[in-house]
């Protein structure tokens, strides 16, 4: 399959009538309170409002579950999470393999490398694009140390066969949610039963802080250290209740997050059910209105019961004609349509460490595109995007 003309097309000038773009941050009335009044505070780096968030993150996010740890970054969260995962097993960094998708936001494998772990890249399933159970229990061996599992798009991954393989195997599943915020895997809010789980607010993300991420842990006490190693290994809250002078003993990271990000990220909270059913309507709506369309399919598979889809993307794959020419016959409608995403082992950083048996990623690469299913899109733009998909280009 040839590249598509995405990879070298200029982003879409959405201040022209009519073109909606593919990504747009939703920022409410609340947000922009709330960052007002933090800034005639005197935190605005962490303090109060950090906490706040984690524990309205709780009750709004995870239906009061969870031990929510906020940082600057999904990245960052992920970077914690794998050192925690590594650790409560009693796992040397750098010794052994991870489980990790060849397809996903680079973001999912880059801790891995600076964790010196050898990555063995997991096959997607074509249905969804999420990681493939069988190809897990292919790769899992030995040396396997953790499983990162991604749900792409916001469309839960296999949790139930995963779990299954992990604790057969005792190993740690980290899941990145940075995707998923809202939605539901077995009846329960993704995150909210993982032993570890990373959210993104990076600005296109569900709901935004500018950029940051929470990190979700199960057990306390790792939530504890969490909270110690996002600010130089010190335990933030002693210091501010009087602890001045203490040791540090654990090699920390400067990745706290700040109050002035906790407060738009607060006001984003108050509208999460407004996003997540707004998304999931549009999301439904372009499968309903090209299901007779046989060249394409939209990745929106009836999620098994008690699962629900984030809809953070709508991917459309192209079984038949040339994916470039509807890009651009979409383009040409004033919609902006892109991959987003490449499988991760084409990347030179990752060149050496990838173990490249990927069939289904194989057949998959070059023929999907991801739609706009953001808060700035309206019912009637997907309509006309769906024309286009079911016309002639
Ligand atoms: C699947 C996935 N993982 C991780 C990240 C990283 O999140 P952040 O940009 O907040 O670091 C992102 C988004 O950027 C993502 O889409």
């Amino acid at each position: 399959m040839t590249s598509l003309a995405s990879r070298d097309m200029k982003l879409m000038d959405d201040s022209q009538p009519g073109v909606v773009p593919l990504f747009l941050p939703y920022v409410n009335d609340a947000m922009r309170a709330n960052v007002a009044d933090q800034l005639q505070t005197r935190w605005l780096g962490q303090g109060p409002g950090v906490d706040a968030f984690e524990e309205e993150f709780c009750s709004a996010a995870l239906e009061g579950h969870g031990n929510a740890v906020a940082v600057s970054s999904g990245t960052a969260a992920l970077h914690l999470a794998y050192i925690l995962a590594l650790e409560s097993r009693g796992i040397q960094q750098g010794d052994g393999e991870v489980i990790a998708p060849v397809f996903t936001c680079t973001a999912t494998n880059l801790p891995w490398i600076y964790l010196g772990m050898e990555i063995r890249w997991a096959d997607i399933e074509p249905e969804t694009m999420n990681i493939s159970l069988p190809s897990i229990e292919r790769l899992i061996g030995p040396k396997t140390r953790a499983i990162s599992v991604v749900h792409y798009g916001g469309h839960p991954a296999n949790l139930a066969g995963i779990r299954a393989l992990a604790a057969d195997a005792g190993i740690p599943i980290i899941e990145d949610a940075a995707q998923a915020l809202g939605g539901r895997s077995q009846g329960n809010r993704i995150g909210s039963d993982a032993e570890f789980a990373i959210f993104s607010f990076q600005a296109i993300k569900h709901i935004t802080t500018g950029d940051g991420g929470m990190l979700v842990i199960n057990d306390p006490e790792l939530a504890a250290t969490a909270r110690r190693l996002r600010w130089f290994g010190i335990d933030r809250k002693g210091k501010q209740g009087g602890t001045w002078e203490n040791d540090v003993t654990e090699v920390g990271y400067k990745y706290q997050m700040t109050d002035v990000s906790a407060a738009m990220g607060r006001g984003g909270l108050v509208d999460l059910e407004k996003i997540l059913g707004h998304r999931t309507t549009l999301l439904d709506r372009y499968s309903q209105n090209t299901k007779t369309e046989t060249r394409t399919r939209i990745l929106n598979v009836q999620p098994s019961s008690g699962d629900s889809h984030a809809a953070w993307l709508a991917t459309i794959v192209v079984n038949q004609g040339d994916p470039a020419s509807l890009q651009l016959a979409l383009r040409n409608a004033g919609i902006e349509a892109n991959p987003v995403h490449y499988r991760n082992d084409r990347y030179s950083i990752f060149d050496g460490r990838a173990s490249g048996d990927c069939p289904e990623m194989e057949l998959m690469d070059g023929r999907y595109l991801c739609l706009p299913v953001h808060m700035g899109v309206t019912v009637g733009d997907v309509d006309r995007a769906c024309e286009v998909i079911c016309g002639d280009w």
